[in-house]
């Protein structure tokens, strides 16, 4: 296990620090965010975010390292994530 910490900046502009592998929904629960979500199996689609401009289901993905160890999560349009 690589135990190289991944710094995430949020869409709220919180930056928190992960490690590969981790829970999307406990690590935007740090953050003060929360992911929301429907089916909880990857089909519905309510769990989405963009990560570093790409599409993830929360639900079933794991937060991946890239290179630079830079993930920043955005929303295009998600009134859940509205403060
Ligand atoms: S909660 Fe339905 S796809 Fe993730």
């Amino acid at each position: 296990m690589k135990e190289k910490y991944i710094k995430v900046i949020w869409p709220n502009n919180k930056e928190t620090f992960v490690s590969d592998g981790d829970n999307w929904f406990s690590s935007a629960e740090k953050a003060g965010l929360e992911i929301p979500t429907g089916c909880l199996t990857g089909s519905c689609g309510a769990c989405e975010i963009d990560v570093n401009g790409k599409t993830v289901r929360a639900c079933i993905s794991d937060i991946k390292n890239n290179k630079k160890s830079l993930l920043k999560v955005t929303l295009t349009t998600d009134p859940f994530w509205e403060e």
